[in-house]
């Protein structure tokens, strides 16, 4: 079932539980998501970024999305992530989506409200839910001390004036995650007091980026057939989010959980092993199937640690 992203979080809103919101680039992601959706009887979030829409059009992925969600046993919401581009958010109102993120967190205070207004207002006149983000979403061991952390991260007051005054159906917020892989050298250390004060501020769905657990089983297998040099060979020792500190950013009160690091990294694990275990084929089914596969697992144990299992 096709739905927007507003019914998805209401519900999860008020079942304590949150939902996943997958980054999708291609077909086998695209898969991989709503067959594990369908397995656990999960609701779900398919997204692709602005990057993801430059890589594989915006028209031919949002009718890829359309398409299987309105086929799944399952709701299905498909949501633009961190659209900061005006023009292309004005796009994806008019193309499908059922609802668009604008990430107005780097404009100032009274610039992100003033944008974010403008795009719901279009949004809303169509149906289309809208998240928001306040904050610089950066780990918390990017700041040396306690006041650059509170500069960043998102503040109290602002997070209630800002949902009052942009009307935005669900609020990402910074709490020490942070993009990519590498977000933390030791354990994980979210700011969980801030997130329940900000929930109490403002009732809304809340959404946590930068929420990979990044495997070390998966980082492992990825890493065994990297390159000495460049972006895979740094992964070494990557820390993400563990399942502990999800779990209690989810009782705290996030209901949206973005994941994309996880799924590169189950897919480069399986296309190299995939490669080097069969080298008699060239079939890019066997290939990518390998890739759809393991991403699928990942994807039903991120439905289990969120608690959306059973929830459709
Ligand atoms: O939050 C960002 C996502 O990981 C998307 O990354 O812009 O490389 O598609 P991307
Ligand atoms: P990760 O890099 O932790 O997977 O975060 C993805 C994300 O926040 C997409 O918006
Ligand atoms: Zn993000």
């Amino acid at each position: 079932m096709l739905v927007t992203l507003k019914s998805i979080l209401t519900r999860a809103n008020k079942g304590k539980y949150a939902v996943g919101a997958f980054n999708v680039n291609n077909l086998e992601i695209l898969d991989a998501v709503i067959r594990a959706a369908e397995r656990m009887r999960s609701p779900v979030i398919v997204q692709t970024s602005e990057g993801g829409v430059h890589y594989a059009g915006m028209e031919e992925v949002v009718a890829l999305m359309r398409v299987e969600a309105k086929k799944a046993k399952v709701p299905v919401a498909v949501h633009l992530d961190h659209g900061k581009d005006v023009a292309l958010l004005k796009k994806a109102i008019a193309s499908g989506y059922t609802s668009v993120m604008i990430d107005g967190s780097s404009l100032p205070y009274a610039r992100n409200i003033a944008v974010t207004k403008d795009i719901v207002r279009r949004a809303h006149a169509k149906n289309i839910s809208v998240e928001a983000e306040l904050g610089a979403i950066a780990g918390i061991e990017d700041f040396v001390s306690v006041a650059e952390r509170d500069a960043h991260f998102t503040s109290l007051e602002q997070a209630a004036d800002f949902v009052r005054k942009t009307k935005c159906d669900a609020l990402a917020i910074a709490v020490g995650t942070s993009h990519g892989a590498y977000k933390f050298k030791s354990e994980a250390r979210l700011d969980i007091r801030r997130i329940r004060e900000i929930k109490k501020k403002t009732r809304l769905p809340l959404v946590l980026h930068g929420a990979s657990g990044i495997s070390p089983e998966l980082l492992k297998r990825m890493h065994k057939h990297c390159s000495v040099f460049g972006d895979c060979a740094r992964l070494e020792g990557a820390r993400g989010v563990s399942d502990r500190m999800i779990r209690a950013a989810i009782k705290a009160g996030i209901n949206k959980i973005n994941i994309d690091s996880d799924l590169r990294i189950a897919f480069t694990a399986a296309v190299r092993e995939q490669l080097l275990k069969d080298k008699k084929t060239f079939d890019p089914r066997v290939i990518l199937g390998s890739a759809r596969t393991l991403m699928q697992k990942v994807v039903e144990e991120k439905m289990k640690l969120f608690g959306s299992a059973g929830k459709a």
